[in-house]
């Protein structure tokens, strides 16, 4: 398949992508778009051979559902058959942005985008592009993140073409894509709301607005065995480089110690290593090549460059990865989500 690749000039020439996408999504086709979390892989929610490709193109298993993408809050009431109070409380405090809801389903949102469950995950992107992409269409765009299953979610246009060319028909460029992590995803089908992704939306700010709130357990202690996580993606590999990562934790100095002694070992037996670290404390590493991902002070910049970088280990060809842990105080709880499930949890704690 040759797949079309336009790049938003953000003028006037830009109609033009909108009119040809908006026809491809129609007529059943796959168009990859950015928000403002990460580039997405979107098809007519509505419509069972479309999504169907998404999971061909992706290679996703078919039991990991698909968020549905809306503009407007009304499109909420098709799609969900119990819109309760957290729901419009969460849409006021935070729609359009970085959050998906699950809820209840209407019989209208087809079992192959859900997965079989009796719940439909709903966002409504803030991004220009997006937004205007879900109008033009006049669909519901059911879009995953639109990289190749199992590897980092794509911040850049160039990383959706590695995964996607050829495979899908048009790819939008527009790489003002901001926030780095994919969006928390909140679970008010129940009583308690439930965080079963953390993102740039926090737990604490979920709480203030519905008065109560928790994170999953699967998200701080893992899936545990013979148990079924509530967000079927959680129990997939994911975010993975061909690298393998150990993130190193504990007090700083001992930690910097650790790391260079490890990657001075690692190096010496032929491995092509790297060392993802603060900007505060990159120059205090000798060994490796020395990944800035930004200041202890700025989580927001770490979350922007995090999968760029592990995907550039690929491109460069790295096959060990020593990380800091980086602080969890606001988007960091994304990030540290990301990188543990990239390090397929291997964590060392040095004192
Ligand atoms: O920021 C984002 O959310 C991006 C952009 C493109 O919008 N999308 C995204 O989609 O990250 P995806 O498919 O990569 O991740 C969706 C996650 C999966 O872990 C899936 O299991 C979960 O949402 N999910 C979808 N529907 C669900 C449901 N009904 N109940 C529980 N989890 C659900
Ligand atoms: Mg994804």
């Amino acid at each position: 398949m040759k797949t079309i690749i336009s790049t938003i000039r953000h003028d006037e020439k830009d109609d033009e992508i909108y009119k040809k996408a908006a026809k491809i999504l129609q007529n059943g086709g796959l168009v990859a778009f950015p928000t403002e979390t990460v580039y997405g892989l979107g098809a007519d929610a509505l419509n069972s051979d479309a999504s169907a490709k998404i999971y061909a193109a992706k290679g996703r298993p078919s039991d990991n559902p698909l968020i549905v993408h809306i503009a407007d809050e009304e499109d909420l009431y098709k799609l969900s058959c119990d819109v309760n109070d957290y729901a419009k409380k969460l849409v006021k405090a935070f729609c359009p942005g970085p959050i998906t809801m699950i809820l209840k389903k209407t019989d209208m949102v087809p079992d192959t985008i859900t997965g079989g469950l009796d719940t439909v995950a709903i966002r409504m992107p803030s991004h220009p592009v997006a937004r205007r992409l879900i109008k033009d269409s006049g669909i519901y765009i059911a879009a995953p993140s639109a990289n190749t299953s199992g590897k980092p979610s794509p911040t850049r246009a160039s990383h959706v073409i590695h995964d996607m060319d050829g495979r899908i028909d048009m790819i939008i460029a527009d790489d003002t894509v901001d926030i780095g992590v994919e969006s928390t995803i909140v679970d008010i089908s129940g009583d308690m709301p439930t965080i079963l992704r953390p993102g740039f939306i926090t737990l604490e700010q979920v709480k203030e607005v519905l008065g109560k709130a928790q994170m999953d357990p699967a998200i701080t202690e893992g899936v545990a065995a013979g148990v079924t996580p509530k967000a079927p993606g959680m129990k997939y590999k994911h975010y993975a480089p061909n690298a393998k990562i150990t993130i190193v934790k504990g007090q700083q100095d001992k930690v910097i110690e650790a790391v260079n002694r490890m990657a001075v070992e690692s190096s010496r037996s032929g491995h092509n290593v790297a060392v993802m670290a603060s900007s505060e404390t990159a120059p205090l590493y000798t060994a490796g090549q020395v990944i800035d991902m930004g200041s202890r002070n700025d989580e927001a910049e770490t979350a922007r460059k995090l999968f760029a970088v592990l995907r550039q280990f690929d491109e460069s060809g790295v096959d060990v990865v020593y990380s800091e842990s980086f602080p969890t105080d606001d988007v960091g709880q994304a990030v540290m989500n990301r990188l543990i499930k990239a390090a397929g949890h291997t964590v060392i704690e040095v004192s």
